[in-house]
């Protein structure tokens, strides 16, 4: 199998632990062991007791446990843990996709969405989310791109990089699409539980669809990326069982102590989200103030979930931009080309406490250079 790389990372790759301040990062403010320790009031002996042998691969039953109560409609015996969101999105588009199959993205999209469906040969459609000037769909362009050979229907909600989220009715036609016609949804969700308004939050895809896929992961919400513990909920049996067998080829099972600690945090979920999310609002308070006294340089479109937003550069080259800014001021923004090269837009991250730090070093940037 041969597969691009990945733009965004290779990105990351070059800048995440050199630059200064990082303004595009998408997880939420993460912690010390010790800390979410403290959090969960458990002891460092408890954690020290951990045992380091290998674990089930479905993933430790009380770690399922916990994962499953984010749901409604699905039990541990249907959560499958994997390492990280990736591996999933990997592992899933492998073991059920074939050469020729048809399959429908929203996009732009974090590039493993797209990329894996293409490097098997898929036949793969873009649908695109319009900027006018909020993000949205349009169902009727959706609706004309399913084809008989429509196999999976990809989505991410809330969305990375605009921070759009389907509306409820939306996300029920999705699903009521996915029944007329036969699709697999596989909806990345790994922002859920980052809507700013709470009545904004969706159904996830495993509750409401028996051909839903839904991918959690501990990094976002949670900012627990080094946990590297990500997970897909489905109700669907077959499809559960292809991907437990496909992934005794790439980790077989997870981490102990990222398991232990995982279920320490989802245990303690209520308090990880609030934290998060005050950190978010913070934040997006300080976006709109910066955006719109900057209102003839940046187009700015609100976003309505997750802790990273897209917006426009009116004047000048966004990857010119992006690199002066590095340079210069030790600012890192991701230029929208590493998702579609021709956009002018800009990933922007707000799920740090460094945020406002991030933000006046880009403000002393642009007075110096406008
Ligand atoms: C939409 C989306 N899906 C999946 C991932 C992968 O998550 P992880 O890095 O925790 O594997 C990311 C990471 O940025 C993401 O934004």
């Amino acid at each position: 199998m041969k597969i691009s790389p990945f733009k965004l990372e290779r990105y990351f790759a070059k800048y995440e632990f050199n630059a200064p301040h990082l303004l595009c990062c998408s997880d939420c403010e993460s912690m010390s062991i010790g800390d979410l320790l403290k959090l969960g009031q458990v002891s460092e002996a408890t954690l020290s007791n951990v045992w380091l042998g290998y674990t089930e691969s479905q993933g430790d039953p009380a770690l399922r446990e916990e994962i499953a109560q984010l749901y409604s409609g699905v039990n541990p015996e249907q959560v499958l843990v994997h390492s990280g969101a990736e591996e999933p999105i990997f592992n899933f588009m492998n073991a059920i996709l074939e050469p020729g199959d048809h399959v429908i993205v929203l996009y732009p999209c974090y590039q493993s969405l797209t990329e894996i469906a293409e490097s098997i040969g898929c036949e793969v459609t873009y649908w695109k989310l319009e900027n006018c000037p909020d993000w949205k769909v349009d169902f009727d362009i959706f609706k004309d791109q399913i084809r008989p050979n429509t196999k999976l229907v990809i989505v991410n909600t809330p969305h990375n990089p605009t921070g759009f989220q389907f509306t409820k009715e939306e996300f029920k036609t999705l699903s009521d699409l996915s029944n007329e016609h036969g699709f697999f949804i596989f909806s990345d969700e790994v922002y859920r539980y980052l809507e700013y308004d709470e009545n904004d939050r969706l159904p996830s895809i495993c509750d409401i669809n028996e051909n839903g896929l839904a991918l959690g992961v501990m990094s976002k919400t949670f900012g627990l990326a080094g946990l590297r513990i990500g997970w897909i909920a489905t109700q669907n049996k077959e499809i559960y069982h292809k991907l437990a067998a496909y992934k005794d080829y790439t980790t077989i099972c997870n981490s102990a102590p990222s398991e232990f600690l995982s279920t320490l945090a989802l245990k303690n979920k209520e308090k990880l989200i609030k934290r998060n999310l005050g950190i978010v609002n913070n934040n997006l308070s300080l976006l709109n103030q910066f955006f719109d006294q900057y209102q003839d340089l940046f187009r700015w479109s609100m976003p309505k979930a997750g802790p990273i937003a897209f917006p426009e550069l009116r004047r000048g080259e966004i990857t010119k931009f992006c690199h002066d800014l590095v340079t210069k001021a030790g600012v890192l923004l991701l230029p929208g080309t590493l998702y579609d090269k021709s956009s002018n837009n800009f990933r922007i991250g707000f799920g740090r406490t460094t945020m406002e730090q991030s933000l006046n070093r880009l403000e002393e940037y642009l007075s110096a250079t406008l």
